[in-house]
């Protein structure tokens, strides 16, 4: 099988244009499968070949008390985060996104990838699975509110199919 919606060019997410029509993308690829790992796999290939200057794209799922790594495009990742440690930890513990514009500045940032510079975590919550959507930039202030909505849209349309 083959995908007719790949993106034939990187979007830099200042246009809300440009991400409504990669959140199109992102709703074609899971309208396929209903596997929670597949989606993963795919919607981590789908940002990380789509959106401009990320160096990391994955998820972490809940597994008893810590975060495990699941599928991601990038280099490689810690493969266990405690809840409340980390960006994600941090995410995942306070139920809410975090965007951090300079993970230098961020107190207990884990570097998994010494390249991360900046940094959105989007934490989800179902009765079946748990966990978080991890985007990193090797540059400082990349993300945008404008972003981080994108990125819980992605995250929205993952859960409906889980
Ligand atoms: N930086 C993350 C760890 C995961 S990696 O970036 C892939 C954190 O602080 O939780």
């Amino acid at each position: 099988m083959s995908f007719d919606i790949t993106p034939s060019s990187t979007i830099s997410g200042d246009s809300s244009a440009e991400l409504a029509t990669l959140l199109k993308q992102a709703e074609a690829v899971l309208s396929s499968e209903t596997d929670y790992i597949a989606n993963a796999a795919n919607l981590s290939s789908l940002i990380f070949n789509a959106v401009e200057d990320l160096n990391w794209v994955g998820f972490y799922f809940l597994r008893e008390d810590e975060l495990v790594l699941g599928p991601f495009q990038g280099q490689l990742a810690c493969t266990r985060i405690n809840l409340g440690e980390g960006v994600c930890g941090k995410a995942f513990k306070g139920s809410e996104s975090l965007l951090v514009n300079d993970v230098l500045n961020f107190d207990g940032h884990i570097a998994c990838d010494a390249a991360s510079r900046s940094e959105i975590v989007v934490p989800f919550y179902t009765q079946h699975y748990s966990g978080v959507l991890d985007v990193d930039s090797p540059e400082k202030d990349r993300f945008t509110p404008e972003l981080l909505s994108f990125f819980e849209g992605v995250v929205s349309l993952y859960l409906q199919r889980l």
